[in-house]
């Protein structure tokens, strides 16, 4: 098939990619030029593992272009994906503009007939909304429109395009789910799974699934916060909880929170959905307020453990909201460092693969520093480190390393419980946090409280 793709970000790239690699011819576009000319150069500005590779492969063989041009993708293509941005207003509600610019430029340009589908995360009503305007603007053509909600995970996005656990496909009409179908023939011939449904209950799908994950996260943090105060070690109680098959493993390591494009934006999105129809999403609302606390938990332990210290530098390890990906967005690394700054600290962070991007967010602040070699390089000088991202480079340093170079007194602020409050309470002469892994104050009150009862 000739397939178009309209955004080529980290959704669009990985899609106009992987549909070239199951045999498509595909044309991409952007808005963004330096974007398209870094593609057209084999040069992904995108960090995804085996995107570049994938990528060359295509390229060379003639199966992906790249254009700014729309009417190039309108004459190219049977089928366009949206694949463009939907970010979240400061009130949660999303921020359709992208879209709705795109739908009325490329509208009147397609062919007598043609399909669109969505692939962006959209509220509940899109594609409705998108047939309305199709009938408007071009009520002789046969405009097919498709809902195909995408459920990559950053850092896995390559392999989870071409091993989906499902493909959910929102279609009203035998046409448009022919079409889908023929999309993702290479991929059902191998045994992966498509869902039909309506157009809105695909809608639907993506937040559900994100709302739920987003859920999962929160409940872990919350169980971390309770064995923090009550001197449990949440890494212990975690090994309870994913031993059972009910619960699973997957979504529950406490952390920072989560962050990246897609859940907080997608929690944030449902719940003003709801809130448009008089629907309060109590347990939803309570995910999203157990996050943004999370985010801000290892400044508030910092806060206290540096009272009547003179501290002037710092350091940060990992600013990419998780491993294997070089998105910042909403990450609590962030959160962390605008609030280690605005105390008027130095921070010298480090990052293997986001510091590009990090060091761009910072360009203009003169006391934040980034660097992407070895990570005990950021050292020197300082009296805290903060890990917020869960590299293996940083689980795999020798902790007396980390130990020769901080100045003391020294505090370890583990995000990602890297390691075990013990490994450096008892062998090294740093003060550690992590999450959820009782304080040895703590212990102590406990043992002399119930001592004098
Ligand atoms: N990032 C993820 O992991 C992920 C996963 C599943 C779903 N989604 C959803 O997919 C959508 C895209 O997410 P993303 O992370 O790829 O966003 P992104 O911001 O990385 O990319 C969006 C791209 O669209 C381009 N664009 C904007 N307007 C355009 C226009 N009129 N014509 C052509 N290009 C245009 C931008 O220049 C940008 O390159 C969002 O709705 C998101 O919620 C994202």
């Amino acid at each position: 098939l000739k397939v178009g793709i309209v955004g080529t970000g980290y959704v669009g790239a990985v899609t106009g990619v992987c549909m070239a690699h199951i045999g498509h011819d595909v044309i991409c576009c952007d808005v963004d030029p330096i974007k398209i000319k870094r593609f057209q150069a084999c040069d992904s500005p995108i960090h995804e593992p085996s995107l570049n590779e994938y990528l060359q492969h295509e390229l060379t063989r003639n199966k992906i272009q790249f254009t700014t041009d729309v009417n190039e993708i309108v004459n190219k293509s049977d089928i366009i994906f949206l694949c463009i941005g939907t970010p979240p207003k400061a009130n949660g509600e999303v921020d359709m503009h992208y879209i709705d610019e795109c739908l009325n430029d490329i509208v009147p340009r397609l062919k007598q007939t043609h399909c669109l589908v969505f692939k962006s995360t959209v509220p509940v009503g899109t594609a409705f909304k998108a047939k309305k305007l199709v009938k408007e603007l071009c009520p002789n053509k046969n405009i097919y429109i498709g809902s195909n909600p995408e459920f990559l995970k950053e850092g896995a996005a390559v392999s989870d395009f071409l091993n989906p656990e499902r493909i959910i496909i929102g279609v009203e009409d035998e046409i448009t789910e022919s079409l889908l179908r023929r999309v993702y023939e290479p991929l059902i011939r191998k045994g992966h799974p498509v869902l039909a449904m309506d157009h809105a209950s695909a809608e639907l799908a993506k937040y559900a699934c994100n709302a739920m994950l987003a859920t999962r996260i929160s409940f872990i943090n919350e169980i971390a916060n309770i064995c923090t105060s009550l001197g449990a070690n949440v890494n212990q109680v975690r090994q309870a909880l994913i031993s059972d098959s009910r619960i699973g493993s997957k979504f529950l390591s406490p952390s920072l929170g989560y962050g990246g494009q897609c859940l907080p934006k997608d929690v944030q999105g449902l719940i003003f959905q709801a809130s448009m129809h008089d629907l309060k999403l109590n347990l939803i609302e309570a995910v999203n307020s157990v996050n943004n606390s999370q985010k801000e938990l290892l400044f508030h332990k910092y806060k206290d453990w540096s009272r009547n210290k003179q501290i002037s530098k710092v350091s940060v390890w990992g600013t990419a909201f998780k491993a294997g990906t070089d998105d910042i967005r909403e990450s609590g690394a962030m959160v962390l460092i605008n609030n280690l700054l605005s105390c008027g600290l130095e921070v010298h962070a480090h990052d293997p693969v986001a510091f590009k991007n990090t060091q761009a967010y910072y360009s203009k602040n003169k006391r934040f520093y980034i660097s992407h070699g070895n990570p005990l390089d950021t050292l020197a000088h300082s009296q805290a480190l903060f890990i917020c991202t869960e590299w293996e480079l940083y689980r795999n340093t020798k902790l007396q390393n980390i130990s020769k170079l901080l100045l003391s007194p020294s505090a370890v602020f583990d995000g990602r419980n890297l390691f075990n409050k013990d490994d450096f309470t008892k062998q090294l002469d740093i003060d550690y946090f992590g999450i959820g892994q009782q304080n040895k104050l703590q212990k102590t009150d406990m043992v002399s409280a119930s001592l004098t009862i």
